[in-house]
């Protein structure tokens, strides 16, 4: 099942937001994440709002076929929300969910709805997660020709046993075959997503994965720690005593491996997950959300931020079909953040990032807490910003905390 909506206050029926929040809009960038709900099945550790074919039914309103009809309702909905004066689209991001189990026209029909409601930047980062046995060269190349510019791939491992053990249905070999040809249609900004810390892996099938995605010469990889979430098969696994959950040891060490090796290939940790080739090749919609930048989220659960309001959405295929159908915004709840809460959201963000966090952000007791982040040497202070050191990004949540209280 997929984890719960946290709880807010009554969001207006008619999607409206505080004049004060419109009026920030011209201020930063704005992005559209379009979120597709759909998995072949649900892989044990993850918890995100995604549903399989059975678990949906055949029911109207909840069908992966009108589905993209929904969504399209929504951004008209947001364009209308955000008004004429709204700056053009700097990003969009398909995410899922597996994206690419939708016919790669129906996401074209997206990308095409977003032109037509807003101006969509020249340079726009436009890009679809994939999941590498979901899509083949003949839906790669009509992606490109649609208009995507940049490709995700989930790949999480090379090693059968570690992917067997994450219920991935791919082979260790397809993700790199997925690179090759999404090369060959053109893509050139390409990113493969790896997680380390699954139950059963050694630090050699690490190394193994690693070396297998840096020998498809991605221009990006972010690398997750897994994360054992409340509710999911894995974790009911490791209760029963079935799986023994990877201790921090482990997970330090696999995130020090990966820093090593990925900077020895030239990446950059751009965030605490993230490593680039360029700067031009970070993924600019997730430095959106880092930034608290402005974003649009399309689709059942999304969140959305503007101008210190945050939404999120309905988080059933059918009920957010049903609330659109009837001329309703699909948003839940929200919540509307005070400058306090906004300052305190730039620290949890910015400090994970290779620019770090300025210190003007900062009280006077969270400066004399720094003094000791850089005695301990978690982190260092150039030019009035807080940068983490690698073991300070290995330790980010615990730095971040102790710097908050
Ligand atoms: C939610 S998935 C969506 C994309 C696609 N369906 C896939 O699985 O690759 C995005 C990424 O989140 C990461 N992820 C999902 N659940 C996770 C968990 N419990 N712990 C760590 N990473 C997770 C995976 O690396 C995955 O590639
Ligand atoms: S394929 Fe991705 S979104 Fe779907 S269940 Fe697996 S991790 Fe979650």
């Amino acid at each position: 099942m997929p984890s719960a909506l946290p709880e807010g206050q009554r969001a207006p029926n008619d999607g409206s937001l505080p004049e004060l929040a419109r009026g920030e809009l011209s201020l930063r960038p704005l992005g559209i994440y379009i979120h597709v709900p759909f998995c072949t099945t649900r892989c044990g550790y993850c918890d995100f709002n995604t549903y399989t074919a059975a678990e949906l039914g055949t029911e109207r309103g909840a069908s992966r076929a009108g589905y993209v009809d929904a969504a399209i309702h929504e951004l008209g909905l947001a364009a209308r929300v955000l008004g004429a004066d709204v700056p053009a689209v700097s990003t969009i991001f398909v995410g899922g969910g597996t994206p690419t189990l939708l016919p790669p026209d129906d996401l074209g029909r997206l990308i095409t709805a977003v032109s037509n409601h807003f101006a969509l930047a020249p340079d726009a980062e436009v890009t679809t997660e994939s999941n590498p046995e979901s899509i083949d060269s003949a839906g790669l190349h009509r992606l490109r020709e649609l208009g995507f510019n940049r490709i995700s791939f989930g790949m999480q491992s090379a090693v059968a046993h570690v992917l067997a053990r994450l219920d991935r249905t791919h082979s260790a070999g397809r993700p790199l075959q997925a690179v090759a040809e999404a090369k060959t249609a053109g893509f050139d900004n390409i990113s493969l997503d790896l997680i380390y810390g699954t139950p059963g892996e050694s630090a050699n099938d690490w190394q193994e994965s690693l070396a297998a995605a840096l020998s498809a010469a991605p221009e990006h990889i972010s690398a997750y720690a897994l994360i054992v979430e409340e509710g999911t098969r894995l974790a009911a696994r490791i209760r029963r005593g079935e799986l023994s959950p990877t201790d921090e040891d482990d997970l330090a060490d696999k995130y020090l491996i990966a820093d090593q090796r990925l900077a020895a290939a030239g990446y950059t940790a751009y965030e605490v997950s993230n490593w680039a080739r360029s700067a031009a090749t970070r993924c600019r919609h997730n430095e959106g959300y880092w930034r608290s930048h402005h974003w649009w989220g399309i689709g059942p659960g999304a969140h959305s931020h503007v101008g210190g309001v945050r939404w999120w959405n309905i988080k059933h295929p059918r009920a957010y079909a049903s609330r659109l159908a009837s001329g309703q915004s699909p948003a839940q709840a929200r919540e509307l953040l005070s400058a306090e809460q906004r300052r305190v959201e730039r620290i949890l963000l910015e400090l994970r990032l290779a620019e770090g966090l300025t210190t003007s952000l900062l009280t006077s007791t969270e400066k004399s807490r720094l003094v000791d982040l850089l005695t301990r040497r978690l982190a260092v202070v150039e030019d009035g910003m807080v940068i983490l050191t690698p073991t300070g990004r290995l330790l980010a949540d615990g730095v971040i905390r102790d710097l908050l209280d």
